[in-house]
């Protein structure tokens, strides 16, 4: 099987190169600047000459903050390039996967979202991925859509790595309790996810790590893990007032995802022991 996983540089799609090599895949992963995903000409050349089985778009504008102000750069990458990506793929007859995010809902829910709750994105991030969502759709063809929430993994900026580094350098942290989510091993997303795509049932999923925390308990999780002393201490989402507004509770449901893959995936604490072991003592 050939694999092209655009983002390879990035958290996710390293993950997934290496899962895909492990399986025994032909994998391709064009750099950014090899395959710009908001080029259409470059995207059709790309595909057509390495006529993949399978397409996994990793690729995305993420810095939340910063989309804000760059609204025209978020939709490009999240919106334009899902769609190029789904046109280039029908047309060779390629299956796409494409990641989403947490992020496409409000945060108003009492309860984690199932894949049929409405989305309604509280910031240009969420919107342009929504909007990358719709694309995908809209193009048709043989697709899977992956939500994923809270990444944490070798190779990115992400929030366990930040209190990592924090946790060494201070003996006090403060961070939010306000805002819930599941964490997730960009490790066993890649696992996952490669599982769900043998399925061939196509559509759309919600792929976590098991549980519900908030920023607070995960950073009270990741300090233990390191057995350093670092008090931990909660405080509010109004206390650290940031460019975009977060959900309150982007935790998902996974159904069905379990009757697709057969499996739940491990539970975020497990998931958070497993990362810091691996980073500190190198496995
Ligand atoms: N991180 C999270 O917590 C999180 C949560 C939920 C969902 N997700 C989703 O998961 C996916 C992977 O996220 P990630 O955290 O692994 O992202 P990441 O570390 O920021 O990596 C994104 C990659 O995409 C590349 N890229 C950006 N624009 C591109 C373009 N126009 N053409 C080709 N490549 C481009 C980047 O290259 P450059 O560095 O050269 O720009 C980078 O290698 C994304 O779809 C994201 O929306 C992430």
């Amino acid at each position: 099987m050939r694999v092209l996983v655009t983002g390879a540089g990035g958290m996710l799609g390293r993950q997934v190169v290496l899962e895909y090599q492990r399986r025994g895949a032909d994998v391709i992963y064009p750099t950014h600047a090899e395959m710009d995903i908001t080029d259409y000409r470059q995207v059709n050349t790309a595909i057509g000459k390495a006529r993949p089985d399978l397409v996994i778009n990793c690729a995305a504008y993420t810095n939340v903050d910063k989309a804000e102000e760059e609204e025209d750069k978020a939709f490009l990458a999240n919106g334009l390039g899902p769609r190029y990506l789904a046109l280039a793929c029908r047309q060779f007859a390629t299956t796409l996967v494409h990641i989403s995010t947490d992020y496409i809902f409000d945060g108003q829910a009492s309860h984690p979202y199932q894949i049929y709750d409405i989305p309604h994105p509280i910031n240009v991030y969420g919107a342009s991925k929504l909007f990358g969502e719709a694309t995908v759709r809209e193009i048709g063809g043989n697709y899977f859509i992956a939500r994923t929430s809270w990444l944490f993994g070798p190779g990115g900026k992400n929030f366990v790595d930040t209190i990592l580094t924090l946790t060494r350098q201070k003996d006090e942290l403060m961070v939010v309790n306000d805002q819930q989510g599941s964490p997730t091993y960009t490790a066993d997303l890649a696992i996952a996810l490669a599982d769900l795509i043998d399925s061939k049932c196509y559509g759309t999923y919600h792929i976590t790590n098991s549980g519900v925390t908030t920023w607070f308990e995960l950073a009270k999780k990741v300090v233990s893990a390191t057995g350093l002393k670092t008090m931990v201490r909660p405080c509010e989402t109004k206390d650290f007032p940031r460019p975009a507004d977060r959900p309150a509770l982007s935790a998902m449901n996974p159904f069905p995802l379990k009757h697709v893959i057969g499996y739940s995936l491990p539970s975020w604490e497990n998931a958070v022991e497993r990362y810091v072991r691996e980073i500190t003592n190198g496995g």
